[in-house]
């Protein structure tokens, strides 16, 4: 199972590739926005900064909703490092994108994605991820992670290539539960990452073992 973390914080990034874990990195506009990112140059700069810390892909996503600015912004991405991946929303004119980024050889992500329906169609189109997102549908009371087990099973019938990242994960038993249900990667904030660390017995048992060397050590 892949580990992306979901953030544009150049210092998170740092902090969970540097635990040796990471396999990538997801943005979006809205974390850009949140890092105080805006304008094509900045916006450039700072996928180039990431891509510098990471030895791993990371996904950008392209903010054109038609065709042909979906090509000319997915291009121009493309063209910052081998590194990034076009994250290209699942509406009519994405999916034709990333038909012909998939027959061009640049790597897709399809995300906004919360049907299986959607799933077929991406994974038709030639998608490299989809990102389906769980932590959104549980909040409008449908199970994110029955639509996990659904596409996981669909893309097997097949034999899809395109990985199922889950997306808008937002707590560590998403995560234990997309690893058992088979999603290919998950992409969340770095607390949900360092939060798998936690265990009261750990915690309970080195303080244990820390004190029985002191006291044999005096
Ligand atoms: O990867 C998609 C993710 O950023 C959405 O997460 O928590 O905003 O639903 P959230």
């Amino acid at each position: 199972m892949k580990f992306f973390i979901d953030t544009a914080n150049l210092d998170e990034i740092k902090e969970a590739y540097e635990l040796g874990v990471l396999d990538g990195v997801t943005t979006n506009p809205s974390l850009m926005a949140k890092e105080g990112i805006s304008g094509e140059d900045q916006v450039n700069a700072h996928y180039k900064a990431i891509c510098d810390i990471v030895d791993a892909n990371v996904s950008a996503e392209v903010i054109a909703t038609d065709f042909d600015g979906m090509v000319r912004e997915g291009k121009a991405l493309a063209k910052i490092d081998d590194k990034i991946v076009v994250k290209i929303p699942m509406i009519k004119e994405g999916i034709k994108a990333i038909k012909y980024f998939s027959s061009e050889g640049i790597r897709t992500n399809c995300t906004l994605v919360f049907s299986a329906g959607q799933a077929i169609l991406a994974a038709k189109a030639g998608a490299s991820y989809l990102s389906p997102f769980i932590g959104r549908l549980d909040d409008i009371s449908f199970d994110g992670l029955d639509l996990i087990s659904q596409i996981v099973h669909i893309y097997q019938n097949y034999g899809f290539e395109t990985e199922v990242l889950a997306a808008s994960v937002r707590h560590t038993m998403h995560l234990v539960k997309c690893a058992e249900l088979g999603a290919d990667v998950v992409t969340c904030p770095l607390k949900v990452i360092t939060g798998l660390l936690n265990h009261p017995l750990t915690d309970k048992g080195l303080a244990q073992f820390l004190a029985d060397h002191a006291k044999a050590n005096k």
